[in-house]
């Protein structure tokens, strides 16, 4: 097996970590059936399916099974079903196959994965042997972004923890499987936790992102199938096959299914993490679990994915919204729907802006969203790879534009020009990073033309400069 190269973290302890404290799973986190306590009742009940004839897992199909009636899906922000992804590597015939867990959270406004992996990194742990054993792998990587230091030294200690109590590496609770995991530092930068670039810089390779497909179920790590999975979703595998998948899925509300840890960021008054249901509406979580609006300002915008997917309005105009969405939840009329009724589920938000990802970001009547979206667009240009045109060069004219726009100095025709230019980028970037850099700019056109116009209204004349596309 190629010999993998993690760079060295320098690990700054500080005594007690949160996942050393009585109290690490806060209490009444439902995805932690052992309250903070590593048990491993999950891996437990699967090892002891074993057939001793032939040593398969019998206990796999219900596994898969109790994922599938879950509904859970990719707790990253895509959402892809879970037991999908499991039964497909399993299904490849490989003497090689690998777990990898994606924990290098660096979406702007998303620090969930944080919360968990210094909290209760048993649960991660756990998720990965089951994810390991189900799909016949050989080994497990926890790949975690390198400024998360506690984080790193949390599932270091709950590796050697578990392998202590028999619960990874070698023969499992006495059945002679095995499954070793092992911490993986991410190299750092935003790109590097695209999956596709995750693999390259596991292989020791500049991080950039690969064509998909082959997806990595087929072709992984060193060309081998392999489970990618996000943190929380690994975390959530072991109470859903303790509960049943029903358990999970009946947890959600308003239409939605299962349970989710929400990061909410923005003028709020008590940002943080929390575990909440799908479903849950923006005024629930705003004005009930976060605590309101901070100094008492009205809520002007919300990002439902974080600012990458874009900005919503308070009130949405009726034709802005999609078809399915109105019949449903403004089926008597009116010209506008109410943010503050809108239940956060990925399959109402489908098709709309920021879909729902793992962040929130609720916005004050005071920001400036030109302001923001500019910086924005500015993080994202700085974190492209470079490794396709259109993002590469397209992120730079965006913030060209933008720019422009906040000195006064653009006009409604280039406004367009950049509209298109988002267009393009969303329709041939090779990853997520180029699709999704110009939602900021493209919803702020779309649902704030006040905001937009108060900077054209100021231009007083032509534009200053022209915008080439050689420029860059
Ligand atoms: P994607 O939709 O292309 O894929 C999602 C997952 O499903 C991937 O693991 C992919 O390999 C798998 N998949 C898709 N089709 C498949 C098939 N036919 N067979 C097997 N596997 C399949 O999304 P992508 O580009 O992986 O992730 C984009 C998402 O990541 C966005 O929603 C974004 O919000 C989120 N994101 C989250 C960040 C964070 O810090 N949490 C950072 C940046 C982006
Ligand atoms: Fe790199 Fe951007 Fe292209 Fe993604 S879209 S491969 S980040 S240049």
């Amino acid at each position: 097996e190629p010999q993998l190269r993690s760079r060295i973290h320098s690990a700054v302890a500080r005594d007690p970590l949160p996942h050393q404290r009585a109290d690490r799973s806060p209490q009444g986190w439902k995805i932690d059936p052992y309250g903070g306590t590593p048990r491993y009742e999950a891996v437990q009940k699967l090892v002891a399916t074993r057939d001793p004839a032939s040593g398969a897992l019998l206990g796999i199909d219900a596994l898969l099974e109790s994922l599938k009636e879950s509904t859970l899906r990719g707790m990253g922000g895509a959402r892809f079903p879970t037991h999908i992804k499991w039964a497909a590597v399993r299904s490849q015939q490989s003497d090689t196959k690998y777990v990898v867990c994606n924990g290098d959270e660096s979406e702007p406004g998303t620090f969930k994965d944080r919360e968990l992996l210094r909290r209760a990194p048993h649960l991660l742990v756990e998720g990965m042997v089951l994810a390991g054993l189900t799909a016949g792998a050989t080994k497990g990587y926890i790949y975690i972004r390198h400024e998360y230091h506690e984080e790193i030294e949390a599932v270091e200690e709950a590796i050697r923890d578990a392998r202590s109590r028999g619960a990874c590496g070698d023969d499992i609770f006495g059945s002679g499987l095995s499954f070793p995991v092992e911490v993986f530092v991410s190299p750092g930068g935003y790109i590097c936790g695209e999956e596709s670039a995750l693999l390259e810089a596991m292989e020791d390779r500049r991080a950039e992102p690969r064509n998909k497909p082959p997806f990595p179920t087929v072709k992984g790590l060193f060309n081998q199938p392999t489970i990618i999975n996000n943190v929380e979703t690994l975390m959530w595998t072991p109470a859903i096959y303790l509960n049943g998948g029903a358990w999970y899925r009946d947890q959600g509300v308003n239409g939605g299914q299962g349970l989710w840890f929400c990061s909410i960021s923005g003028d709020v008054r008590d940002p943080g993490v929390y575990e909440v249901p799908f479903g849950i509406t923006v005024r629930d979580l705003v004005y009930r679990r976060a605590g309101g609006m901070a100094g008492g300002q009205r809520l002007k915008a919300i990002a439902p994915s974080g600012p990458s997917g874009g900005f919503l309005p308070t009130l949405i105009p009726r034709n802005a919204l999609p078809k399915t969405f109105v019949e449903k939840y403004l089926p008597e009329g009116g010209a506008f729907f109410d943010i503050l009724d809108l239940p956060l589920d990925p399959d109402v938000l489908r098709g709309m802006e920021g879909m729902l990802g793992a962040a929130f970001v609720a916005v004050g009547e005071q920001a400036d969203l030109v302001a923001l979206a500019l910086n924005l667009t500015e993080f994202f240009r700085n974190e492209s790879c470079g490794k396709c045109v259109p993002c590469r060069i397209g992120s730079q004219k965006l913030v060209e534009m933008l720019r422009a726009l906040k000195a006064g100095q653009l006009d409604r025709e280039h406004l367009d020009l950049a509209s298109s230019l988002g267009q393009t980028m969303i329709l041939t970037s090779i990853c997520g990073l180029g699709q999704v850099a110009p939602n900021p700019l493209l919803s702020l056109v779309k649902y704030f033309p006040d905001d937009v116009d108060a900077y054209l209204d100021r231009r007083g004349g032509p534009p200053v400069r022209e915008f080439s596309a050689f420029e860059t």
